[in-house]
């Protein structure tokens, strides 16, 4: 199956995201981080959309170069796709904290992370995210990182999001993913918006969904940081560090 077929995209024109794909992101898109996407879809026929798009993971790293990142953390790395495309974006001494509570997905993706000749960048750290950023910050690490993306486990958002903003550097950045949830968010929470017919499936997704309507909220107020959520991917909201 063609990848792009089957999109995780608030597009609701498929020509439309097709068309950003295949003239703009597929062109440019570095050759192992193809080769990453097109193993996960073989490997991962029903999950391969977790990773992110590539017009997103673009975007992610024209911001990391234009900010000069160079210490940088992310909170779900699955097979890769995001930390291979930070990673590449990173300089030569650039570091990327990967955490993650599954490393067999994270061993599908490495092969090709090693033929980029990043993998000496990405440190992977296998463990709940919570814990180990509360390590990070007993540790000394605090106001140590230009960035963060943030790609797992919505329920503990906030709490990712108050360690966060005390790792992360003032000006720094902190990235948010799937903050649109193909676009649920925008309807009242008594309109049910999944309906597939798979109930495990409908009241995961419609919970993730209340989840980031509070967090889009929660974000949206919060002044100790400046934030835009980009209709890009499944959305993603940047924010970044004020004081
Ligand atoms: C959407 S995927 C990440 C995709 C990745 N950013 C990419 O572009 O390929 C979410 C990942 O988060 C991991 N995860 C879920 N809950 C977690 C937690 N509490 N701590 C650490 N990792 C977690 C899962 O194992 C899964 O691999």
């Amino acid at each position: 199956m063609d990848p792009i077929d089957k999109p995780k995209n608030i597009l609701n024109s498929p020509e439309l995201l097709q068309y950003i794909l295949k003239t703009s992101a597929y062109p440019n898109e570095h050759e192992q981080l193809k080769e990453l996407r097109l193993a996960t879809v073989d490997k991962y026929p029903h999950l391969y959309t977790m990773n992110v798009p590539s017009d997103e993971a673009q975007l992610l790293s024209i911001m990391l170069k234009l900010m000069n990142a160079k210490n940088t953390l992310e909170i779900g790395v699955f097979t890769g796709y995001s930390a291979l495309s930070t990673a590449l974006a990173l300089p030569d001494d650039g570091k990327l904290l990967a955490i993650d509570m599954n490393r067999e997905a994270y061993e599908v993706g490495l092969p090709f992370i090693k033929k980029a000749g990043v993998e000496h960048k990405i440190e992977f750290v296998e463990g709940t995210a919570l814990p180990i950023l509360n390590d990070l910050l007993n540790n000394g690490k605090e106001g140590t990182f230009d960035f963060a993306f943030v790609d797992a486990d919505k329920k503990n958002s906030k709490n990712y999001h108050e360690a966060l903003l005390k790792l992360v550097k003032v000006g720094g950045a902190i990235a948010y993913d799937n903050t649109l949830w193909f676009g649920s968010v925008a309807y009242p929470d008594d309109v049910k918006f999944f309906e597939d017919g798979d109930q495990e499936n409908e009241s995961f997704r419609e919970c993730v969904r209340k989840e980031t309507k509070e967090l889009n909220s929660f974000l949206a107020s919060d002044s100790r940081v400046e934030s835009a959520l980009i209709s890009i991917g499944d959305g993603v909201t940047l924010c970044r560090r004020k004081h």
